[in-house]
């Protein structure tokens, strides 16, 4: 009876430890914040373990890769499954592919507060556990492509194409940037030297914005939006424009994290303007994801999940007009080195991946245990609210702080010599730092209720595995 079902456990599985590797992962970051306001929290007393500079890695692999990468797991396996009306291929490995990402995330938890670091921006961890993550991945690259070769339905839709991409260029991404040579079980150097070291870590780092955090959710957005609201994709004629364009465009981009660097000066233009025609596919597809919802606007009012959805889109829409404005370099001279980076960053990360992935999991979480329904519409309506001022708190207070040092140290006396120290710089923060704690505490506060909710709708359900219809030629 097995390959009648659709494998439902690993997609359960995965949708739990989102929402566990999201509590996670937000308190740290409530912790890190709280350390730059209250630097006593160091707790330098017992030791390195609890720094600022050894949590802070945890914190982004925390949220980026469990809690992100756990929400692209669940959903990219149920969304493959059900277009291509087939069960997933490759039996026991999409079991293979939880247990390892799990024990990828503990080895992280273990490890970075230990101090061991490659020192590269989200691609810190160690070789060993370089080389578990590259297996994981090569195995899940064979369950979801292995399940489209296997589809029963002749089209491939367009969600698969975003996830299918993200798979591939996250394989290329996360191999290439960590060549290095191992001196010792726990230490390493990479292959590449100076700048062009840094130029391969930030065309890693800005595809694991391109790739992790976008394409695979954009994959979300294509099945949940719909799905939720109850209507076809707007375009699906703008949804395969929108793929092609911007991968293509999005592996360019990376040199604008290295302006006014050592990086070849045309190098740096280069990437500024392809920055720049980048917001053409992040706001097509944006638009396509709103206005999949004409004709039905007034679910908005009633339906939470699909505020988290569409709420989603407008920071997805409001990150990819900031970040092509930030990569020109005049303005980058001001916004780098800022908390101005920090609240684009948090604008796609709290309000982009967040919301799209929270409202995806709302709408899996039911159907996953049987049920119509979330335990309580009311609970997700309060989770939709909370996160919002939490996000806008959040956002609000750094870009504040931000453009304001910026301009403290750019500012000269008329003899040249600088108006502020960095240290009056400093002080003056502290107070939007004050109010980034409560914003991402009451983010934190959202996921928490959010905990609360999944675990009342599992235990009045139970696990469940839904039947392949026979033949069908529509999408699910
Ligand atoms: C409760 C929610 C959150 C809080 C309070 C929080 C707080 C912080 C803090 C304090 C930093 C360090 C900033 C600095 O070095 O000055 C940080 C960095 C970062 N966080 Fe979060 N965060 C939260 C959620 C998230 C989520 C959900 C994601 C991703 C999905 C995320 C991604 C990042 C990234 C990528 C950085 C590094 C930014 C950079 O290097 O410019 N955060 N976060
Ligand atoms: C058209 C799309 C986008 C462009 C052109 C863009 C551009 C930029 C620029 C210019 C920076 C500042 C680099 C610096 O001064 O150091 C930046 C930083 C960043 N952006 Fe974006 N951005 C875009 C969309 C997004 C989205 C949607 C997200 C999150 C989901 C995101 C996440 C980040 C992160 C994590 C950083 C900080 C990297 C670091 O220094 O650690 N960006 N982006």
């Amino acid at each position: 009876m097995d390959t009648q079902t659709y494998n439902y456990k690993v997609v359960r599985q995965f949708a739990i430890m989102t929402v566990v590797w999201g509590i996670v992962g937000m308190l740290v970051g409530v912790i890190v914040a709280a350390q730059l306001y209250l630097p006593a929290l160091n707790l330098s007393e017992i030791g390195p373990w609890f720094h600022f500079g050894r949590l802070r890695p945890l914190h982004t692999n925390a949220v980026i890769f469990a809690f992100g990468g756990c929400g692209l797991f669940a959903t990219s396996y149920y969304v493959v499954q059900r277009t291509c009306n087939t069960r997933l291929f490759g039996g026991w490995l999409a079991s293979f592919t939880f247990w390892g990402w799990q024990a990828v995330i503990v080895a992280a938890v273990i490890t970075l507060p230990m101090g061991f670091t490659q020192g590269k921006e989200y691609a810190e961890l160690e070789w060993p556990i370089d080389i578990l993550l590259t297996l994981v991945w090569v195995a899940y690259a064979i369950v979801f492509f292995g399940t489209i070769a296997k589809r029963k339905v002749k089209h491939i839709y367009v969600a698969n194409w975003f996830y299918g991409g993200f798979i591939l260029a996250v394989a290329l991404l996360h191999i290439v940037n960590n060549i290095s040579i191992p001196v010792g079980f726990m230490k390493s150097y990479p292959v590449y030297a100076g700048a062009i070291d840094a130029m391969v870590q930030w065309w890693y780092g800005h595809n694991a914005v391109g790739f992790f955090l976008t394409a695979g959710f954009l994959g979300m957005m294509y099945y949940f939006v719909p799905k939720q609201a109850g209507r076809p994709v707007y375009s699906y004629r703008l949804s395969v424009v929108h793929f092609w364009a911007l991968i293509f465009t999005y592996m360019w981009a990376g040199p604008h994290h290295l302006h006014y660097t050592a990086l070849p000066d045309w190098t740096q233009s280069l990437g500024m303007v392809l920055s720049l025609i980048l917001f053409a596919p992040s706001w097509g597809g944006m638009i396509n994801g709103i206005m999949t919802l004409s004709g039905a606007w007034d679910k908005l009012r009633t339906d939470p999940i699909l505020k988290f959805l569409i709420v989603s889109l407008s920071f997805y829409g409001m990150s990819t007009f900031e970040g092509p404005m930030m990569s020109i370099k005049t303005v980058n001279a001001l916004s780098h080195y800022t908390d101005w980076t920090v609240a684009h960053v948090h604008a796609g990360a709290l309000g982009w991946v967040g919301f799209v992935t929270i409202g995806s999991i709302y709408y899996l979480i039911p159907r996953l245990f049987g049920k119509t329904q979330m335990h309580s519409v009311k609970l997700i309506e309060a989770h939709f609210w909370i996160a919002t001022i939490g996000v806008v708190l959040y956002i609000a207070a750094m870009w504040i702080a931000g453009v304001m040092q910026g301009l403290m140290w750019g500012s000269l006396n008329d003899d040249g010599t600088l108006t502020y120290s960095f240290v009056e710089s400093v002080k003056r923060t502290m107070p939007y730092y004050a109010i980034r704690v409560v914003g991402g505490l009451m983010y934190l506060a959202g996921m928490c209720i959010m905990a609360y909710n999944v675990y009342r709708t599992a235990i009045s359900g139970k696990p469940v595995e839904a039947e392949i219809p026979a033949v069908s030629q529509q999408h699910h």
